[in-house]
């Protein structure tokens, strides 16, 4: 069966249950949304989700597409096609975003020469109305935290995931690149990814019309 399903997951941090029995559902080209306060366990569950190893996951099962991956170690379910955006992304000093972006494509199974991919990330430069330099910017400190989110909307674009858990990809982003951002999530939702999107703006919700929401509060998910 088709889609990401989550049953009865249960997070743990630092000796404390932080996510109870929450379960939902993403399905291909759907966009599900998870709000809820600050602190209410949205990062945690996601995070755990992609195998964080702050994070315990006590009980529960993940399905992607009717495969049972909760066991599989965080490479494997990149693999099978699971992507998450953290809400605070960590710098890589030392590599560029170009090569980042060529070592994903590869990963993935894209089979572009290095020079084939220069020109698709040029075609991307002015589809999205991006400086080329962009690319060629190293991933360290020198990302302001709205670029890096931009960056990671760039790396979605080319892996092109079956399911995309967004951990506030719209948080610190300013307008226009807001705009680039969800054109790449509505693009690649046509091509048939799923999201689990986090996000505390209505406005952002609005403009993405999600298909099912789900709210959590202390760790506890219900559906909207
Ligand atoms: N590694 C950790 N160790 C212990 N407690 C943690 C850890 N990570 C998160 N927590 C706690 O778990 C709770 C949920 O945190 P989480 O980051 O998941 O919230 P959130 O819903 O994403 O909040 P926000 O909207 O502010 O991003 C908080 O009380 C937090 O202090
Ligand atoms: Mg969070």
């Amino acid at each position: 069966m088709k889609g990401l399903r989550i049953e009865g997951i249960a997070v743990e941090s630092g000796g404390k249950e932080i996510v109870k029995n929450a379960s939902l559902s993403v399905l291909p080209a759907h966009i599900t949304a998870l709000v809820g306060p600050n602190g209410s366990g949205k990062s945690t569950l996601l995070s755990a989700l992609l195998g964080h190893p702050a994070y315990k996951i006590t009980g529960g099962s993940c399905f992607l597409d009717g495969e049972d991956i909760s066991s599989f170690p965080t490479h494997k379910k990149a693999r099978a096609g699971l992507f998450l955006s953290l809400q605070h992304i960590p710098a890589i000093s030392g590599v560029k975003l170009s090569h980042f972006l060529y070592k994903a494509h590869k990963a993935a199974g894209g089979e572009s020469s290095p020079q084939e991919f220069g020109e698709t990330l040029k075609h991307l430069a002015q589809e999205y109305a991006m400086d080329e330099s962009f690319f060629n910017r190293d991933m360290g400190g020198e990302f302001s935290g709205g670029e890096r989110k931009m960056s990671e909307a760039l790396q979605m674009l080319i892996l092109k995931p079956k399911y995309a858990l967004l951990d506030e990809i719209d948080s610190g982003v300013d307008a226009v690149s807001l705009s680039k951002i969800l054109r790449i999530i509505s693009f690649l939702r046509g091509q048939g990814t799923g999201f689990l999107l986090v996000t505390h703006y209505e406005n952002f919700l609005k403009r993405l019309s999600p298909d099912h929401i789900y709210e959590i509060s202390h760790g506890i998910i219900t559906q909207r």
